[in-house]
């Protein structure tokens, strides 16, 4: 994925017209799409590939399982086009390892939840989400994936991992997290998916997020 615009939206849209048509309008102004279970679950993994023909797809599928289930899974996502998945790493490294050897075999990427966006993610997440980041170093994973809503674990976040991992970070629009602020924290790219796909015109609330971040402070 290249670091054009910051900008990947999530389509968590679940008729598959909609879905091209967002995608259609948006590809210009995203340097990636995330598809997970509404839209995968309602059309069929084929909607994968007819994305990915335009636009490198992560396929957010939150992966959780024993090691060789993992692998299952991810051999699926990216037989079906997927640039990358987006795995938990609370199952274990052993877990998260199966992951990354499939990927390496496709020379795909993987992404670690570190930490999420909704309030219940303070409940539990938040206690293990330092040692999650921790661990996916060295690991060979792309990134983690930190919330837009709280840039303060963001920017922890960023401590702990270096410049060796990317950070994603959802949260922005709907949420109420901010594009300009997360990037400042140290997000390389933010996600954003009702308030553009949502809207009567997704191209311009595209542009508008990709403008906020290139005349950022
Ligand atoms: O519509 P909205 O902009 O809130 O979409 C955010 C997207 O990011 C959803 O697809 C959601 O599942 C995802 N996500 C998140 N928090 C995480 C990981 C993924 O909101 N930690």
């Amino acid at each position: 994925m290249e670091k054009n615009n910051q900008l990947i939206l999530a389509l968590d849209v679940t008729e598959k017209n909609k879905a091209l048509d967002v995608a259609e309008k948006v590809y210009e102004y995203v340097d990636a799409v995330k598809i997970g279970y509404p839209l995968v679950l309602k059309t069929g993994i084929g909607i994968i590939e007819d994305i990915s023909s335009r636009v490198p797809v992560i396929a957010d599928f939150k992966v959780a399982d024993i090691p060789n289930t993992n692998r299952l899974i991810c051999e699926q996502v990216f037989n079906s086009g997927a640039d990358a998945v987006i795995v938990h790493g609370f199952t274990g490294r052993d877990s998260l390892d199966a992951c990354v050897a499939t990927a390496n075999e496709y020379n795909r990427q993987v992404f670690v939840v570190a930490d999420m966006s909704h309030p219940g993610a303070t409940e539990f997440f938040q206690q293990v989400s330092e040692k999650i980041a921790k661990m996916s170093l060295d690991t060979g994973v792309s990134g983690v994936v930190a919330p837009a809503t709280r840039t303060n674990s963001v920017e922890n976040i960023r401590k702990i991992i270096g410049n060796e991992l990317a950070i994603i970070s959802p949260g922005v629009g709907a949420q109420g997290g901010s594009a300009s602020d997360v990037i400042n924290k140290g997000a390389d790219w933010v996600i954003t998916g009702r308030s553009i796909y949502q809207s009567d015109s997704p191209d311009t609330e595209a542009k508008k997020v990709v403008q906020e971040i290139k005349n950022r402070n």
